[in-house]
């Protein structure tokens, strides 16, 4: 069975046809970082305009990538998935009516996604993972750890209470002129610097203990600094990013070693952005060789990225069990989901 994956929840804008929930037949995307990168963030108004002028011309090279003709397309696609929360309303909506017009066109169900629990799933496209797993989607605007239960149901246990994990990263990468996304340019920079020449504050609450906050680790990163710093240590700009990132992934690892005890769940999936990250990925491989975790889904970094075949995968799996969404769905900017499950 194959699902077309529309994504265009925020500043990408992503296609891909994926078979049976795993096999990605193809994908385009398109990436707005030149568009944004002046303003040193996403501008929600100018993201939509530029998802209209790409969305048609992504989805005409996908199907040469994959080899439909497009008068083919109705016997070659199964079903529409698409985002429709959470996210950028202007950015969903032209994903949606891209969706509707090509289900309506092609006569194809249409299913509507939550881009988190897409985020959840992405792992199990690259590795054999069974539910339940530790779930953990880190991102430029999320930061949840959660138990998934099934591709459809998440038992969030933690949520970042003010930025998230990527927020973090930019505004550090801002202080340091890095540039925008400033996540890949501080985890290059890092590996060259010191972890231990600054001792930044690790968020911890007592009473919800899954919970993160970054706002107090980029506060002391960007102004109080030499309160935590090791005067014994050179300030470049390499130690900086080294000790920011070592406090903003052990915030990470922390939880999810606790989850992992509390629930004795030894199987552990990633997704989102930062999930990139080489510092995470390499700490969360050190516990998979201590035996800590026993099955560990990290997915290549395009599945981690916001991308249109996660969006399919899951798409595949609700069509499957004949779960479709109504032409009349619209979009939501937010989802509350994990907020009542904790
Ligand atoms: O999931 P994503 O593509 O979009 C959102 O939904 O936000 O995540 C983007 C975020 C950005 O903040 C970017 O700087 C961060 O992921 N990122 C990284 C790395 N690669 C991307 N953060 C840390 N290390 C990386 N290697
Ligand atoms: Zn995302």
């Amino acid at each position: 069975m194959r699902v077309l994956g529309i994504e265009c929840s925020c500043d990408e804008c992503s296609l891909a046809i994926v078979e049976d929930g795993k096999i990605i037949r193809g994908m385009k995307t398109y990436s707005q970082l030149e568009e944004h990168r002046d303003f040193g963030g996403v501008v929600p108004e100018l993201a939509s305009r530029v998802h209209v002028k790409h969305i048609g011309v992504l989805y005409k090279h996908l199907l040469v990538e994959t080899h439909i003709d497009a008068d083919q397309a109705e016997r070659s696609i199964d079903g529409i998935a698409c985002t429709v929360c959470p996210g950028l309303k202007g950015s969903l909506i032209v994903g949606l009516q891209f969706a509707k017009g090509l289900a309506l066109a092609l006569h194809k169900p249409l299913i509507g996604i939550d881009h988190i629990l897409a985020h959840f799933y992405s792992g199990t496209m690259d590795t054999d993972i069974s539910y339940p797993y530790i779930g953990l989607v880190v991102s430029g605007g999320h930061t949840l750890i959660g138990v998934v239960e099934d591709y459809d149901t998440v038992h969030i246990k933690g949520y970042t209470i003010d930025d998230a994990c990527g927020e973090a990263y930019e505004k550090v990468a801002r202080e340091l002129d890095l540039g925008y996304p400033g996540g890949p340019s501080i985890d290059t920079l890092a590996q060259s610097g010191d972890i231990h020449a600054a001792c930044f504050p690790v968020y911890r609450d007592t009473k919800h203990i899954y919970n993160f906050s970054y706002s107090g680790l980029k506060t002391a990163v960007i102004h109080h600094r030499a309160k935590f710093w090791n005067t014994h240590i050179p300030e470049t700009k390499e130690n900086i990013a080294a000790a920011f990132q070592h406090a903003a992934i052990t915030m990470i690892l922390d939880r999810i070693t606790l989850l992992m005890q509390e629930t004795g769940i030894a199987r552990v999936c990633v997704g989102g952005g930062v999930a990139c990250n080489s510092y995470l990925r390499n700490n969360l491989e050190q516990l998979k060789r201590a035996g800590t975790i026993h099955t560990l889904a990290m997915p290549r970094s395009a599945l981690c990225v916001d991308n249109g075949a996660m969006i399919a995968g899951l798409g595949y799996e609700y069509l499957t069990r004949g779960i479709t969404s109504d032409f009349n769905i619209d979009v939501r900017s937010r989802n509350y989901f994990y907020r009542n499950t904790t």
